[in-house]
Parts: structure tokens; C-alpha cells; sequence
């Protein structure tokens, strides 16, 4: 297990970002929809405030995922892939990586314009407010785009992980097992 990527494999580092944010989003959209239909009780509020401390981390994942990206190569898609699919490939995998800084900054931007109380990560980091206090305009366009944004990476991220089966089930290449954790491909199994 290497940490870099290689030609034909993802690094360590890259599978882990990957999987962990796959499953702080599966929490983190779980918990979204089941809070938001909670009656407004005072006991709902620390899930509320464990869901805006869970979502800046992954918003903080998903800026460490892209800075070691800078540095990391990614593996070359397979040769018998249509430059089609590689285009429409990239072109999801950019909108992913934009739908995850978008929904985390409109749930932010939600709370900052709502201006309900100082925002803390897990308590401790003061976060700083992006409206500088209460505006009632921002607060309505924010909740929407929160929720309208978090629909759509639900479904591009539903879209990609189809596209990641038929890879696998279908044109039996090694897409989906260079990402798996642990798993070596055919190509590095010759090597
Ligand atoms: C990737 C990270 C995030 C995901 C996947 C996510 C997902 C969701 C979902 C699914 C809902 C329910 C939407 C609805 O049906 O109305 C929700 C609501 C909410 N989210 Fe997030 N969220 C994320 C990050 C954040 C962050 C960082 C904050 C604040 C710092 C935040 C604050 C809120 C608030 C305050 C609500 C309630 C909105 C309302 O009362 O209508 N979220 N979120
Ligand atoms: C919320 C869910 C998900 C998000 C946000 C997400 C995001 C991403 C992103 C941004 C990339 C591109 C990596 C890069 O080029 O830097 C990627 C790659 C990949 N993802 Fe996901 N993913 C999700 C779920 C899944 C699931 C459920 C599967 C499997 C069924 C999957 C399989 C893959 C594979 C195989 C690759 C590598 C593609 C390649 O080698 O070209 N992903 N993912």
C-alpha cells in the first residue's frame, strides 16, 4: 500500500478522503433530513449543532482532499474507456468536488445569516460569521440553496456510484478496485 497514486492505482491517502467523506456525507444528510422535521423543541438543538460541526469538517476534508491532489498524480483511466466517458467522467468528478464545498458554505451561510448564536466547531473553534449578523433575505436564499444543493449531489453522487458498477459489473475493468481500500489491481498484481 502506497500513499502516492500511481498510474494504474489510487494512493492511500486519496482512497481514505474518499471513503471517510462518503460516509460523514451519509451521516451528515441522514441526520439533515431527519432533524429538520424534529418539532422545534429546545432538545433539538445539539443535533443541530452537532450537524454544523460535522459538516465543516467535512468541509475541511474536502480542502485537504484537494491540496493533496495538487501534489498526488490521478491513475490514467483505462485504455478501451471512449474519450466520451472520460469527458463525462471528469465533468462529474468536478461537479462532486464543487457540490461539496457548495453545500457545506450554504449551510453556513444559513446559520451566519439566522444569527441564532455564536458558531463553534465541536465546541471549541469560533467560527466566524459570513454575513457579519441577521439577514432575513440571505437566511431564505441560503436555507434553499442548502437543501436544492444537497439534492443534487445526492443525485450526481448516485450517478457516479451507478457509473462506478457498471465498470465493474459490465465492462470488467479496474475503476472500482483501484479504489477499493486494500485492493491491488490486475495491472499492479503483473507488475
Ligand atoms: C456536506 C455537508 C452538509 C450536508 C450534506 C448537509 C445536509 C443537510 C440536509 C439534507 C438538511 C435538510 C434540508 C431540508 O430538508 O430542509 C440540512 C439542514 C440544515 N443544515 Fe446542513 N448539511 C451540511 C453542512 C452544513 C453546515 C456546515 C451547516 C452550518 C454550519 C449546516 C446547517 C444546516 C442547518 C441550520 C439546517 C436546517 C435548515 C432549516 O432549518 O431549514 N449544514 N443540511
Ligand atoms: C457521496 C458520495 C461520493 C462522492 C462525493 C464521491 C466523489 C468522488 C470524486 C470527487 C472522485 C474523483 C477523484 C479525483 O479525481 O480526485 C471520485 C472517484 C471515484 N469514486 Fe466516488 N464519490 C462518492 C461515492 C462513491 C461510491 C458509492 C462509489 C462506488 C460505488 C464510488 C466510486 C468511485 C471510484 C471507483 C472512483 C475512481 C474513478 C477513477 O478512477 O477515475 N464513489 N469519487
Amino acid at each position: 500500500m502506497t500513499l502516492k497514486s500511481g498510474v494504474a492505482h489510487w494512493g492511500s491517502l486519496a482512497k481514505f478522503f474518499h471513503w471517510t467523506v462518503v460516509l460523514l456525507l451519509l451521516v451528515q444528510g441522514t441526520l439533515g433530513l431527519i432533524m429538520v422535521n424534529l418539532p422545534k423543541k429546545p432538545n433539538v438543538i445539539p443535533l443541530f449543532t452537532f450537524h454544523k460541526s460535522l459538516g465543516l469538517t467535512i468541509l475541511l476534508f474536502a480542502i485537504l482532499r484537494l491540496l493533496w491532489r495538487a501534489f498526488d498524480r490521478r491513475p490514467q483511466e483505462p485504455a478501451s474507456m471512449p474519450r466520451s466517458q472520460v469527458v463525462g467522467a471528469r465533468i462529474g468528478h468536478a461537479l462532486l468536488y464543487t457540490l461539496l464545498f457548495a453545500v457545506p458554505l450554504s449551510g453556513w451561510l444559513f446559520d451566519s445569516a439566522s444569527s441564532l448564536r455564536p458558531l463553534f466547531w465541536w465546541n471549541v473553534v469560533q467560527i466566524p460569521s459570513l454575513t457579519g449578523g441577521k439577514d432575513d433575505a440571505i437566511k431564505a436564499f441560503a436555507e434553499n440553496a442548502h437543501e436544492w444543493l444537497f439534492w443534487s449531489l445526492f443525485l450526481v453522487a448516485a450517478g457516479h456510484a451507478a457509473a462506478a458498477l457498471v465498470h465493474h459489473f459490465f465492462n470488467r475493468d479496474d475503476v472500482l478496485r483501484r479504489m477499493l481500500p486494500g485492493r491491488r489491481t490486475s495491472v499492479d498484481r503483473i507488475g
